[in-house]
Parts: C-alpha cells; sequence; structure tokens
C-alpha cells in the first residue's frame, strides 16, 4: 500500500517573500483557483499579521477556497495567533501555522531565549491557537540546525498541547538528504505522541537540495511536503511542488507514495505565477522549463520516434503541456479562439473571454500567426486590472548609432493629454525620462527584463519592469510586438500600479 502525501503550497507566503514576486489580491485570488484545480492539500496564503494587505488577502483566499485547507502563518505569539485566525476563521477547512526557532544560533541571536523559555513558549502557542481551530501546525524554525534532543522535547510539547502537524524546516537549505533521514528517523522514536501528528517538512534550496531533501524525507516517513509553484521562495528558493509531484508519480515504485494532485494542471500554474511574478524559469529548468520535453541531439530524437521511452521518462500531456499546435491568425472565428482557450486549459467568465477576444482581434491585425504563447499572453492581460489613470496615447521615437535617442510621449492622464520630449541613454531610458516628465515623479527603474511571448519573427515582446517610488516598489507587464511600446506599457503598468 502506499503513502499518501500531503501537498502543502506556500506560493502564497514563503513563494511571495522572494525577492520581485510580490502579488496583489486580485492576483493571489488568481493563484489560489489555479492551486484549488491542482488539488494541493493546503494552501498557506499568507502572513496575516505582517500587513494590512497581507490580512486581507489571507481572508479573501479563505473566503474562495472550498477544498483545500487554508492556513495562514504566525509567530508563536498571542496577537499573531489571533490575527492568523481572524483570517483563516472563513475557510471551510481552516489551519493556524505557528512558528518558533528552536537553533541556538537563532534561540541566541535572534530570539534571546533560553531552551526552557522556547519550550513553555511553544506549549502556550499551540494551546491558543488550539483554542480557535482543531488543525494547528507547529514549525521548529531552522529545525536541521537544532539539537535533535531538543527539537524532540519541543514537538513533544507541541503535540501536548494538540499540534496536528509537526514541520522540520531546513530553513537556510543547509541539510543534506541522508541528515534529513536521520532527523526524521530521530524524531519518529523520540517524539512522544508522534503517532498523533503528521510529519511535515519544508525545505530551502540555498545549496539545492530542497527537492532531494524533501524527498528523503518522504522516505524516511514524513507525509507532508511544504513546497511552491516554481520553487519560488526567499533567497534560492523552496522545494518546487512540480519536480515533487512529478517524482512521486515517475518513481512511484522508489517512494511507495503518492500525492493526490492533479499533475495536468502543473504547466498551467507554472505558466501562472511566471505571468503574474513576471519572473521566468530556466528553459532548463526540470518538469517546465522550456526544454523539459525537447530532444534536440539526433540519437535521441531517432530513439524517441522509434520508442518513445527510450529517452523520455513523462511525457509533455503529463504536466498538461498542450499537444496540437493550432495557430489562429486574423480569419479565426469566436468559436475557434474559444476552443483552443479551453485546451489550454483557461475557464474565462463570459466577459473575460469578450476582452480577450477583443485583444485576439487587435493583435490579429499585427501579427500574422497568433500561438498559444500569444494566447497565453492575452489571456495574462486580464491580470493587469488596475485603473488605468495613465494611458499612452502616442509616442514618437528616434535613435540609432550616431545620434542621442530621443522621445516624445504623449499621456491621457485622467482624460487630458499631456505630451513631453526627453532625451536619453537609448530609446527606453528616453521614453522612461518623458514619461517621468510628464508624471513629475521621481520614479526610478530597478530591474528591466524582456523576452519573446512567443515563437516567431513576429513574437510578441513581453516587457517586464521593477519600479521604485520612495520606498514602494512595483512591477509592470507590458507586450507589444514593438519592443519599445511593450517598454512603455510596463512602465504604465507599474506606474498605475504604484
Ligand atoms: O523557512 C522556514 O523556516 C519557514 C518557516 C516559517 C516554516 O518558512
Ligand atoms: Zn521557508
Amino acid at each position: 500500500m502506499s503513502n499518501k502525501i500531503s501537498v502543502f503550497d506556500t506560493t502564497l507566503r514563503d513563494g511571495e517573500q522572494s525577492p520581485g514576486c510580490s502579488m496583489n489580491l486580485q492576483e493571489k485570488l488568481n493563484v489560489a483557483l489555479q492551486l484549488e484545480k491542482l488539488k494541493v492539500d493546503v494552501i498557506e496564503a499568507g502572513f496575516a499579521i505582517a500587513s494590512p494587505g497581507d490580512f486581507e488577502s489571507v481572508s479573501e483566499v479563505a473566503k474562495v477556497v472550498k477544498n483545500a485547507i487554508v492556513a495562514s502563518l504566525c509567530r508563536a505569539a498571542e496577537k499573531d495567533i489571533d490575527r492568523a485566525y481572524e483570517a483563516v476563521k472563513h475557510a471551510a477547512h481552516p489551519r493556524i501555522h505557528t512558528f518558533l526557532a528552536t537553533s541556538p544560533i537563532h534561540m541566541q541571536y535572534k530570539l534571546k531565549m533560553s531552551e526552557e523559555q522556547v519550550l513553555e513558549r511553544t506549549a502556550f502557542a499551540v494551546a491558543h491557537a488550539k483554542k480557535y481551530c482543531s488543525d494547528v501546525e507547529f514549525s521548529a524554525e531552522d529545525a536541521s540546525r537544532s539539537d535533535k534532543g531538543f527539537l524532540a522535547k519541543v514537538f513533544t510539547a507541541a503535540i501536548a498541547a494538540g499540534a496536528t502537524v509537526i514541520n522540520v524546516p531546513d530553513t537556510v537549505g543547509y541539510s543534506t538528504p541522508a541528515e534529513m533521514v536521520e532527523y526524521i528517523t530521530f524524531l519518529k522514536n523520540n517524539v512522544k505522541g508522534i503517532e498523533k501528528a503528521e510529519i511535515s517538512v519544508h525545505c530551502h534550496n540555498d545549496l539545492g537540495l530542497a527537492v532531494s531533501n524533501s524527498l528523503a524525507s518522504i522516505k524516511a516517513g514524513a507525509t507532508q511536503i511544504e513546497c511552491t509553484i516554481n520553487g519560488i521562495g526567499e533567497r534560492a528558493g523552496n522545494a518546487s511542488l512540480e519536480e515533487i509531484v512529478m517524482n512521486l508519480h515517475t518513481r512511484k515504485d522508489y517512494y511507495g507514495a503518492e500525492c493526490g494532485v492533479d499533475a495536468s494542471q502543473i504547466y498551467r500554474a507554472s505558466k501562472l505565477i511566471q505571468t503574474i511574478t513576471g519572473v521566468p524559469v530556466a528553459p532548463s529548468k526540470a518538469i517546465v522549463g522550456n526544454n523539459a520535453f525537447a530532444h534536440e541531439a539526433g540519437i535521441h530524437q531517432h530513439g524517441v520516434l522509434a520508442e518513445r521511452t527510450t529517452y523520455e521518462i513523462m511525457r509533455p500531456q503529463d504536466i498538461g503541456i498542450p499537444q496540437n499546435k493550432i495557430v489562429l491568425g486574423k480569419h479565426s472565428g469566436r468559436h475557434a479562439f474559444e476552443n483552443r482557450l479551453t485546451e489550454l486549459g483557461y475557464s474565462l467568465s463570459k466577459q473575460e473571454t469578450e476582452d480577450a477576444f477583443y485583444r485576439f482581434k487587435v493583435l490579429a491585425d499585427r501579427k500574422k500567426n497568433i500561438t498559444d504563447g500569444d494566447l497565453d499572453a492575452l489571456v495574462a492581460m486580464k491580470f493587469e486590472t488596475v485603473e488605468q489613470h495613465y494611458k499612452l496615447d502616442n509616442f514618437v521615437i528616434n535613435s540609432g548609432s550616431k545620434i542621442t535617442a530621443t522621445a516624445t510621449i504623449s499621456l491621457n492622464v485622467n482624460g487630458e493629454i499631456i505630451e513631453k520630449v526627453s532625451s536619453g541613454d537609448g530609446p527606453v531610458d528616453a521614453a522612461y525620462k518623458a514619461i517621468n516628465m510628464i508624471l513629475d515623479k521621481k520614479i526610478e527603474l530597478d530591474n528591466y527584463s524582456i523576452h519573446a511571448a512567443s515563437e516567431g519573427e513576429d513574437a510578441l515582446g513581453e516587457v517586464v519592469v521593477r519600479i521604485k517610488l520612495d520606498e514602494k516598489q512595483t512591477v509592470g507587464r507590458g507586450r507589444s510586438t514593438d519592443i519599445i511600446e511593450a517598454s512603455m506599457l510596463a512602465y504604465l503598468d507599474g506606474v498605475n500600479k504604484l
């Protein structure tokens, strides 16, 4: 009989903590709905006490999610726990996830607490959470650098106070697979009441071992895995959900474990996170990278054509990569358009389909072949829901190898057309300077990236910028067949968000 592994997704909490991956409320709700389609067991929706925005997103996610458990993270402090419950109480299946560090380094320098105090606080926090919620998870932060004997005492106290899940985080990505096995085995043998709780692991990827450490822990008896889509997260990220799930699917013979995730939703989930965060995965990324299923070498192609399993251990359709690459164009009708969206796994409302079809027609006037990549980009525009106070009205750019680039930009600012001219170090810089002049604001560009959202010579260029005004930071996205226009649209998207 195979073990059932719970998949705890923390894309909306730990994932969102990664640089440049912050999401607004609407984006978080879209991610939560995709996670439901993926059939993860737990959605960690945020850290409710961190800010009013975080609180709101946890409670809104709690309201829309029907099947998965919705968790909020909180420190082991009364106020934090109260706030976490306030946010998750709307959920069909709420969980409070409280944590306290247990390693000597963290206890001495960060918490300034003794072992006795940590033990006492653990019991208090879990008992307090338990007053609200039957499902309480306790995490021993930096567990993998903690003394095993002390860790066992802490988890014993947590379970005695009512914890239903005990989590072993490799907070700084320091552990090795063999050490994770040692920890889990030790805890199974030394934590009193361990049979009453689920054992979870939460591995970071600082040394590139997050997935290996998670899988080794499953082998040793962990039954909950904490992970994120595309492995996004603090620093080098968290264990990647898609890699763990596909390891369990592909090597069921080895792990003897399975999870309830619907693997055919993986590709869509990965694309959604890339679209929303503007952070693309590397082409060679396992499972969801563009090259993950591409066979370049002749000998491999020959083998795959003769018998797929010679070089393929998974099929692209297993993770939901659309198979028949239909190309749409100017003359494609609404029916073909809607059919293709459905085949690509989208389920849009009537209004969203209407809006996307309009954008499709506009694009088809500029671009002969509309590919799946273009459709992804067109649908992604629905996430750009901010009010457009500043709209691009017109632009003229002059640039060349022997002249200073200049940009004449006119914006529609709440109905009024304002035009400014600026020079700059290249066309994009000139355009951004002209926009800043219109806004009369010192917006700083922190990061700029551009890639082709689809294939072919007339591909849609997608620009993602991170911009800053005072202490506020945001990500803006823009797409166009003209990359200078895409650059301006991305900048204005960010400006409207700010
Ligand atoms: O990495 C970590 O230790 C965490 C815990 C708060 C679970 O994210
Ligand atoms: Zn973490």
